[in-house]
């Protein structure tokens, strides 16, 4: 079991992406899940699902925007579950679509509060318990669109390249303190943000893959279970593809 004993909290962990990593750490044996979202009662009906005897998933409704209430469901978390081993900030939006001049300001400012902002929230509400047990796995959901940009998504590709500008960062701060963060950059994966995708847009980022196809949200949290564990060991502040070939580096 990768991740035995361990207690996690993942944002955004109600659907797709983080409720795929939410039952992988169920599976790998976690003592503890915290599932942080806006969408209440999507993240009890998914804490549910995953613990049906509601001994080790909690469902915890938040907005990531606020940091007083990041703070709280951080403490929350671990005076429910006992401690605190790893964090996914998970939680994001892909924003208005459409060309840079269409974006209004608004439009940055929600897209940066959701994607960025946080993020930072949770590592730094985090950070003092990660730092008291000297040891932490964070892994921060980019985009490979942080990585290459696409077009039609501009504002995306800005915040997802702030995240990982915040992970490489961050990671060389607690290098030495037992704490290890990382970034995930996917490609197409078949979830509901899509929703938000204009079509055109879509069909581009899939002619991008060299697989030929999407991901899936149980690919995805293969590659963070393995990050979230102890078995990784002497990496951090690396932005890892998981983008069917797309991003080589
Ligand atoms: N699906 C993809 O193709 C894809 C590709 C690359 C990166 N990502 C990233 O993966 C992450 C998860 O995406 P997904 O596809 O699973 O999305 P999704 O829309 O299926 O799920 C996102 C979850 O986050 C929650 N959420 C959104 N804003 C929030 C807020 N302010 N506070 C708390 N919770 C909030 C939503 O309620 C939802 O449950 C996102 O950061 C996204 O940018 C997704």
């Amino acid at each position: 079991m990768l991740l035995k004993d361990r207690v996690a909290i993942v944002t955004g962990g109600a659907r797709g992406i983080g409720r795929a990593c939410a039952r992988k750490f169920v599976e790998e044996g976690a003592a503890g899940v915290a599932i942080v979202d806006r969408d209440r009662a999507a993240a009890e009906a998914a804490a549910r699902e995953l613990d049906p005897e509601g001994e080790r998933v909690l469902a915890l409704a938040a907005d990531v925007t606020v940091r007083s209430r990041a703070e709280e469901v951080v403490e929350l978390a671990v005076s429910s579950l006992g401690r605190l081993d790893i964090l996914v900030n998970n939680a994001g939006i892909a924003g208005t679509p459409g060309p840079l001049a269409s974006q209004s300001e608004e439009d940055i400012d929600r897209i940066f509060a959701v994607n960025v902002k946080g993020p930072w929230f949770f590592c730094a509400a985090a950070h003092p318990h990660f730092m008291r047990a000297g040891y932490g796995r964070i892994v921060n959901i980019a985009s490979i669109a942080g990585k290459e940009g696409n077009p039609g998504l501009v504002a995306y590709s800005m915040t997802k390249a702030a995240l990982i500008g915040m992970t490489k960062a961050y990671a060389k701060e607690v290098a030495t303190d037992g704490i290890l963060v990382h970034a995930v950059a996917p490609a197409v994966i078949e979830t509901e943000i899509l929703e938000q995708v204009a079509p055109e847009v879509r069909e581009y980022m899939i002619s991008k893959i060299p697989m030929g196809r999407v991901g899936r949200p149980e690919e995805v949290a293969e590659l963070v279970a393995f990050l979230a564990s102890e078995r990784c060991s002497f990496s951090t502040g690396f932005c890892y593809d998981i983008s069917g070939g797309r991003a080589t580096y």
